[in-house]
C-alpha cells in the first residue's frame, strides 16, 4: 500500500442502518455542481488551496527561511491562532519526533517548535520564562495581519526583544507570514524592516496549512516540506473527477453529507489511532466547523477522539448513546516504530494479560482499532475509515488535501460557502469594542447595555 485508502464501507452498511448506493447516485448531480462550483472558482483565481502543491518556489523560500533562523536560534514560536496555528501543529506533531521539543540538538532534526495558539497570559507567560529568549525567534503569522490574539504576543515578545537585544535583534528574531499587500502586519514589515513570506491572497486561514503558514514551523523543525507537497499533489490529482465514486474527497463529503441529511447522523467522530495525530483531529475539527458551521441545516458537527484512548472514555457515547454520529477512523498502515510486549515466565499463568506474549504495541492498537470498528458497526453506528500508509510527510500531505477539498466539496453540496466566517466577527467586535478601539463604539454599548444577569440565577 503506497497511498491514503478512504473506504466508505461502514456507512454502506445495511447492518448499521447505513446508506444505499442508490441514495449516492440520487446526490451524484449534487455533488458534481459541487465539484463544478469549486473547479470555476479555482480557474477564477478565488480559491487557491488546490494549487499549493505547485507553488514550489513559494515552498523553497520558506525552507530557505527556517534554514537562515535554524542557522541562528534554538527556538521558534509561532503566534498564530485558529488556521494560522492548527496546520503547521498537526503537521508537525505528526511528522516530528514524539517528544521532538524535549530532545538535545543533536539528537533532534531542526528547531524546537512552539505552538501557543491561545492568548492565554498564563500559557505564554509560562512558554516565555522557560526559553532563553537569546537563542528564541518568532514567527508572527496572521492572513489578515490584525487579529487581536496573534499581534498582542507579538506585541509583547516585540518589546521584550527589543529591551533585551535592541532594535536589529528584534529584527533578527521576528519574520512576519501575511498577505502579500494587504493588512496592518504588511505595512508593520515594510515599517520596520522585518523579513515576510506571503499567504496567497487566495488562500483563507484554514485551508493555509500548504502554504507558508504550516510550511515554515514544518520546515523549522527539519521536516520535509517538498515531499508534503508532493503527497499533497497525488491527492489532488487524484480528485479531478466530479463523480464521487472517482473522487475520494468527492466520496467523503458526499457520505458525511448523506449520513447526515438522510440517516440523522449529525455528529463526525474523527478518531485517529496514532497519537501524531492527535492535532490533526483538531485541525480538521477547525476546518470542518469554521467552514460549513453555517446554516441550522448544516452539519455534522465535527468532534475529536484519540483510539485507543477514547475507548476508555467517549466511544461507549458512540456505541449506545444517540445514533447520531459517524465515526471516521484515522489509521496508519505501517507504523514507524513499534514496541515488542516482554512476557516474563511468571506472568504466564495469569490469563488476562498472557495472551499478549509475542505481540508488539503496534498489533494491539491496530488490534483495537479494528475490533472497535466492527463493534461500532454490529451495534448499527456507522463509520468509515482512512488508512495511511506510513506517517510521514507524503501521506500527510495527502491526508490534508484529501480533507480540505472534501470541506470544501461540502460547502458545495450543503449549499454554504465554505470560505468565509461571519458568524465569529460579532464576537470579535463586542472585544474591540470593550477594549476600545475606535469605530467599534457601538459594539461596546450593545454589549454593555445587555440585561443585567437575574440574581436569583447566579450562584456564588
Ligand atoms: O480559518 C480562518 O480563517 C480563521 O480560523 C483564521 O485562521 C483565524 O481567525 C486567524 O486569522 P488570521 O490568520 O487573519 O490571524
Amino acid at each position: 500500500m503506497d497511498r491514503l485508502v478512504l473506504d466508505v464501507n461502514g456507512c454502506f452498511d445495511a447492518a448499521a442502518g447505513g446508506l444505499t448506493k442508490d441514495e449516492l447516485a440520487a446526490l451524484a448531480p449534487v455533488a458534481r455542481a459541487a465539484f463544478d462550483q469549486l473547479e470555476a472558482r479555482r480557474k477564477a483565481g478565488e480559491i487557491g488551496f488546490p494549487d499549493l502543491p505547485g507553488e514550489r518556489a513559494l515552498a523553497a523560500e520558506t525552507a530557505a527561511l527556517a534554514r537562515v533562523l535554524d542557522a541562528r536560534f534554538d527556538n521558534l514560536i509561532v503566534l498564530g491562532i485558529g488556521g494560522s496555528s492548527l496546520g503547521g501543529k498537526a503537521i508537525v506533531s505528526a511528522l516530528a519526533h514524539p517528544n521532538h521539543n524535549l530532545l538535545p540538538s543533536a539528537r533532534r532534526t531542526g528547531m524546537r517548535v512552539f505552538f501557543p495558539d491561545n492568548s492565554d497570559p498564563a500559557t505564554f507567560d509560562g512558554l516565555l520564562s522557560a526559553l532563553d529568549l537569546a537563542d528564541t525567534c518568532f514567527a508572527t503569522i496572521t492572513k489578515s495581519g490584525g487579529t487581536a490574539e496573534t499581534m498582542a504576543q507579538h506585541l509583547v515578545l516585540r518589546e521584550r526583544c527589543i529591551v533585551q537585544f535592541g532594535e536589529q535583534g528584534y529584527r533578527d528574531r521576528c519574520v512576519l507570514v501575511t498577505d502579500p499587500t494587504k493588512g496592518v502586519l504588511r505595512k508593520i514589515a515594510a515599517a520596520e524592516g522585518l523579513r515576510a513570506l506571503s499567504v496567497p491572497a487566495n488562500i483563507g486561514g484554514r485551508f493555509s496549512a500548504l502554504s507558508p503558514v504550516g510550511l515554515l514551523p514544518v520546515a523549522a523543525a527539519g521536516l520535509d516540506v517538498m515531499a508534503l507537497l508532493d503527497g499533497a499533489a497525488a491527492m489532488e490529482a487524484r480528485c479531478r473527477s466530479g463523480a464521487p465514486l472517482e473522487n475520494p474527497a468527492l466520496l467523503l463529503a458526499a457520505t458525511l453529507h448523506l449520513s447526515d441529511v438522510l440517516r440523522g447522523r449529525r455528529i463526525h467522530v474523527v478518531m485517529p489511532y496514532a497519537d501524531g495525530l492527535r492535532d490533526l483531529g483538531d485541525w480538521f475539527v477547525q476546518l470542518w466547523a469554521e467552514s460549513l458551521g453555517k446554516s441550522e441545516k448544516v452539519g455534522p458537527t465535527p468532534f475529536r477522539a484519540v483510539g485507543a484512548t477514547d475507548q476508555h472514555s467517549s466511544v461507549q457515547l458512540m456505541m449506545e448513546g444517540p445514533k447520531d454520529k459517524v465515526v471516521s477512523f484515522v489509521r496508519v498502515a505501517s507504523p514507524r516504530v513499534d514496541v515488542r510486549i516482554p512476557m516474563p515466565a511468571s506472568y504466564r499463568e495469569y490469563p488476562e494479560i498472557a495472551y499478549l506474549e509475542g505481540h508488539t504495541m503496534g498489533e494491539l492498537i491496530a488490534a483495537e482499532a479494528r475490533s472497535t470498528e466492527a463493534a461500532l458497526r454490529r451495534a448499527g453506528r456507522p463509520t468509515l475509515t482512512l488508512t495511511l500508509p506510513r506517517l510521514d510527510a507524503r501521506a500527510m500531505g495527502e491526508l490534508i488535501m484529501l480533507l480540505e477539498l472534501a470541506t470544501a466539496y461540502a460547502g458545495g453540496i450543503y449549499g454554504v460557502n465554505a470560505f468565509d466566517q461571519p458568524g465569529v466577527e460579532a464576537g470579535k467586535r463586542y472585544a474591540q469594542g470593550l477594549l476600545g478601539r475606535p469605530g467599534f463604539e457601538k459594539a461596546r454599548d450593545e454589549i454593555l447595555s445587555r440585561a443585567e444577569p437575574d440574581p436569583v440565577l447566579v450562584l456564588g
